[in-house]
């Protein structure tokens, strides 16, 4: 027997049962100082498609679709389920061609107008300001509204400001009076325009910041929070214009899109994608990661003390619309892949808590990669759906600090990181990890090592399916829905978890 073969059986023997795991997690449930804000599940609500008219709002006078105020009771139910924290409204693009004041007063009188960016389709303004703020206080969610920069004016916006949030004798709280709402709603978070380097007005980021210190000086509210409109995935440049030319008391969150998309030229279906299509869409996902950090860094730079938040207010998976479908109500479909990049994007963000205050996926219904889908009288949920319920546990929770080594989920000769994960620690001292592993074809085994976390039981939740294209549908509506977890061995305080293919995994530690 050579020398090197006496030492390999002996690593075998007498170390190899010692030897470091491939995929592991050391977990600090004995450190952690930022708060996963609640506001990093938020969500998106456009004029866009059928996300408003049929997915939220189906009318008050409908009598087959039961309501509440014009609003499904179904998605109140499921949005409640999934106790959405915050929604953004009414775009997007639209945001910036929507004037306020036609989507209040009686119905009859409310002007119709054609939405140019959507499919050039009549908007009769029948779900309007009163509309959406009041879906708000039913789903218990912080209204969000954009302002409209673009093609709007600042006397417009400082008028809306008022309308909603002034509780004494003024021109603007008494038409709101007029209109039958004698309190105001109090909204708090604002965004100043959307996307202002495009659809927002293309404008540079200086034009804009200038723009914008002008709008926020007749927006008067006590304790608004003001989000200026933030860069495109990788533009720097626009973050750093922003954090220099803004005075920061001006200034409480910077925005920022990134969409999973492949290419915007040849985007894959929804349903039916290769695994190429499946690692590219994975690759454009685990990017945030990056984006994050260096957007971060620049923030950093001018706020040392982390005081404007970096708020993702656009985020999701893009494709093809369904065949037969309308090209601008971006419907589509939702699978495996999806749920893949919601697990994996909540764990980034959770991950940067300390600067990531808010995240707002695009969009709730029947729009993008939405977690709830409609047709006429029936509706379903989606993968995504279920992972951000499963991952709701983390929300307003303590942030734990963990260090992970991962095994790589390998293309061709393309690499990724295969599994993510983020954990926290709820008010009650349970300790909830959620684990993704985006590999295609192999199960991962993951030791989750909780160092001196006294574990007495655990329990968990899954989410997987046999193919990454399996979606729900109306005729098979729970084709996708967690179940219970049992793939996971507990020896002491450390947990050794299989995590099947293209898979996700939430445990509640205790
Ligand atoms: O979410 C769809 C569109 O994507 C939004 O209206 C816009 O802000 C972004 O480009």
């Amino acid at each position: 027997m050579g020398k090197e073969l006496i030492i390999n059986v002996f690593i075998l023997l007498f170390v190899g049962t010692s030897l470091p795991a491939q995929n592991a997690i050391v977990l600090n449930a004995d450190l952690g100082n930022d708060t996963i804000s609640r506001h990093i599940y938020g969500h998106f609500s456009e004029h866009l498609g059928r996300c408003i008219y049929g997915g939220f709002f189906v009318g008050e006078d409908n009598t087959k679709i039961p309501n509440v105020q014009g609003v499904r009771k179904d998605v109140l139910g499921a949005l409640k389920e999934l106790k959405i924290p915050n929604l953004r409204w009414p775009g997007g693009c639209f945001a910036d061609t929507y004037h306020w004041k036609d989507g209040i007063g009686p119905k009859e009188d409310r002007a119709t107008i054609v939405n140019t960016w959507w499919g050039g389709v009549t908007e009769d303004n029948s779900f309007g300001t009163h509309e959406f703020l009041n879906m708000c206080e039913m789903l218990d969610a912080e209204p969000y509204l954009s302002a409209n920069v673009g093609s709007g004016t600042v006397q417009e916006t400082a008028d809306w400001v008022q309308y909603v949030n002034f509780d004494g004798v003024s021109p603007m709280a008494d038409l709101r009076r007029e209109n039958g709402r004698e309190k105001p709603w109090k909204v708090k978070y604002w965004g100043v325009g959307n996307e202002a380097w495009g659809c927002g007005g293309n404008m540079t980021a200086e034009y804009y910041a200038d723009v914008y210190r002008r709008y926020v000086t007749f927006m008067k509210s006590r304790g608004i929070y003001l989000i200026a409109s933030g860069a495109s995935s990788d533009d720097y440049q626009w973050t750093e214009v922003l954090m220099k030319n803004i005075p920061h008391r001006m200034l409480d969150g910077v925005a920022l899109h990134h969409y999973s998309v492949i290419d915007w030229s040849a985007k894959s279906s929804a349903t039916e994608f290769t695994e190429e299509q499946y690692f590219e869409t994975m690759d454009r996902a685990w990017r945030m990661e990056e984006l994050i950090q260096k957007h971060t860094t620049i923030m950093d730079q001018y706020d040392p003390e982390k005081r404007v938040d970096l708020i993702v207010d656009e985020w999701g998976g893009w494709y093809n619309v369904e065949p037969g479908t309308n090209p601008g109500f971006l419907y589509q479909q939702n699978t495996m892949r999806d749920a893949m990049i919601a697990g994996l994007t909540l764990n980034i963000f959770n991950n940067h808590a300390d600067r990531v205050k808010m995240a707002n996926l695009a969009q709730t219904i029947n729009v993008l990669q939405a977690v709830i889908l409609t047709d006429e009288e029936k509706m379903i949920l989606t993968p995504t759906y279920h992972v951000m319920k499963m991952y709701n546990v983390h929300q307003d929770a303590l942030l734990l600090p963990i260090n992970i080594k991962t095994e790589q989920y390998q293309y061709g000769d393309k690499k990724l990181d295969a599994v993510s994960a983020s954990a926290s620690k709820d008010n009650m001292g349970r300790v909830h990890i959620s684990l993704v592993n985006i590999d295609a074809h192999e199960t991962k085994t993951v030791t989750v090592d909780l160092r001196s976390f006294a574990v007495n039981t655990v329990s968990g939740q899954i989410l997987k399916s046999a193919k990454l294209q399996d979606h729900n549908t109306y005729s098979d509506p729970e084709m996708i829905v967690p179940t219970d977890f049992n793939g996971f061995k507990k020896m002491g305080n450390t947990l050794s978890v299989e995590l099947p293919p293209f898979s996700v995994v939430v445990l509640e530690c205790r």
